[in-house]
């Protein structure tokens, strides 16, 4: 007789003994058979008082939940340059249920404290929070998500960025070329974080339903916990979605499909979700443009407008600068600020504002390069000024302290002595040479390669 047992350890080495202890007495009572004991090792960085040293006050939410509790669970999508923490400040206002980081590559994460300090921010308000991470290795994902566990509730595998730099670097929907590599990842990552924090996908449609089904499949087999899918291919970047194979897709599993693609407002969200069957939407030009779309709101109001305009000023100022503040009320932002680029703080209204300005104003507005000159355009204009914000909102909005101490032992444990050659090597990224900002350096990629392609409108142009 073969009796099988799976023991699924949430805690201590003691614990484990005392149930292998346990099983085996009562096997000992019962006739001689083969014990096969499969355990599920989880690491469980955020129990509960761990999680309190290592977050501050930061709480944390069961994204799954969500899924149970809401008819239709409201997306914004991951966006390199946009979707930082000021942003996400701004949605979580509006009825965003749920927010993404942008894309970071993992093994910078890993590798360089001054990438994670760059490229992920969070604050008391920043939940629920997906932190999208660009891998190819099981010690690059596991090692980045185990170093951000404590800081997000979830993380999601990017397998769509179709641009040419992410395939010459074996990321993004390259990795479809491998499914079983994509099933590695996610698997280990789930054997090493405890529920309730989330792993995700999130990809394209491939030509071939088949390949779309048996893709979703497996990723449910390895424990993912929804996957996102833009629903359409790499090559066709921009038009219709295929709302057929995203039908198709969320038939075929019971892990929550979230849907992407081409929505511009809340009522083509439930007819999205009316006519596949997803149980979630995913937005991302749409709510560059009007982060209050899951309001039902058509255009940008100017209470928004008001609203980033006093989430980027408060987020340049340190608690005791803002003390001062208070008292002398002057509401200028710095040409440097810390914490804000004016490249973040101007795009944003930008897209915001492209509704309302008329074709003139937005000539002007669009090449205006200081933050002096455009708080004054708003002001001339629309009479707006940032304001301070209470002492309380203005404590919770702060960037919190990140902890990463001790952290990154999944990252060395998982390395391989001698690292695999990867594809595309000679453009290997080091995060600590280039000023801390990985992807200006797709400039020097780009003199490399001699490729045409320009990254900072890669997303714009092409969805
Ligand atoms: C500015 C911008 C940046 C993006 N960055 C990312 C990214 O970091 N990771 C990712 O998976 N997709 C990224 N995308 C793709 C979007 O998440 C989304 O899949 C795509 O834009 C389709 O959605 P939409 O039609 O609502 O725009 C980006 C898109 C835009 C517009």
């Amino acid at each position: 007789m073969h009796i099988i047992t799976s023991l699924s350890l949430h805690n201590t080495k003691t614990n484990l003994e005392k149930q292998i202890s346990q099983t085996s007495s009562i096997l000992e009572s019962s006739r001689p058979c083969r014990i096969n004991i499969f355990f599920e090792y989880h690491s469980y960085p955020r129990s509960p008082k761990k999680k309190r040293d290592a977050m501050a006050q930061k709480q944390s939410t069961d994204i799954l939940e969500l899924f149970n509790q809401k008819p239709l669970v409201k997306i914004c999508a991951p966006m390199v340059r946009y979707t930082k923490l000021q942003f996400r400040t701004l949605l979580r206002q509006y009825d965003c249920d749920l927010v993404f980081t942008p894309m970071i590559l993992a093994d910078s994460f890993c590798k360089s404290p001054k990438a994670r300090n760059n490229e992920f921010t969070t604050n008391l308000l920043d939940t629920p929070l997906i932190t999208q991470f660009a891998a190819n290795n099981v010690h690059d994902f596991v090692g980045a998500s185990y170093l951000a566990a404590p800081h997000c509730d979830g993380v999601d595998l990017n397998c769509g960025c179709p641009q040419r730099w992410a395939k010459d670097m074996n990321l993004g929907c390259e990795l479809l070329k491998t499914p079983q590599k994509i099933f590695q990842l996610v698997r280990e990552c789930r054997n090493r974080i405890a529920k309730p924090f989330t792993v995700s996908v999130k990809t394209r449609i491939q030509k071939c339903d088949k390949d779309n089904v048996y893709l979703c499949k497996e990723l449910e087999k390895c424990g993912v916990s929804f996957v996102t899918i833009h629903a359409r291919t790499a090559s066709n970047n921009v038009g219709p979605i295929n709302e057929d194979a995203l039908k198709l897709i969320s038939e075929s599993v019971q892990i929550p499909i979230i849907g992407n693609g081409g929505i511009t407002n809340l009522e083509s969200c439930y007819e999205l979700q009316e006519k596949t069957g997803i149980k979630g939407v995913m937005v991302a030009n749409g709510i560059l443009n009007n982060p209050e779309i899951f309001m039902g709101v058509k255009v940008t109001s100017m209470e928004c407008v008001q609203e980033w305009l006093d989430i980027c000023y408060n987020s340049t100022l340190t608690l005791e600068v803002f003390d001062k503040t208070v008292s002398t009320n002057t509401t200028v932002i710095p040409e440097k600020p810390f914490n804000l680029t004016f490249q973040c703080f101007h795009h944003h209204l930008v897209f915001m504002l492209d509704k309302i300005l008329s074709r003139r104003q937005r000539q002007i507005f669009n090449n205006l390069k200081t933050f002096s000159s455009t708080l004054d355009f708003l002001n001339e204009n629309f009479g707006l000024r940032p304001q301070l914000f209470a002492r309380e909102r203005f404590l919770k909005t702060m960037p919190l302290k990140l902890n990463y101490d001790s952290r990154n032992s999944v990252y060395e444990e998982l390395k391989p002595e001698v690292e695999e050659a990867k594809v595309g090597d000679f453009i290997t990224y080091d995060y600590d040479k280039c000023d801390g900002k990985y992807f200006k350096s797709y400039d020097d990629i780009k003199k490399l390669n001699n490729s045409d392609c320009d990254w900072s409108n890669i997303f714009i142009e092409n969805g």
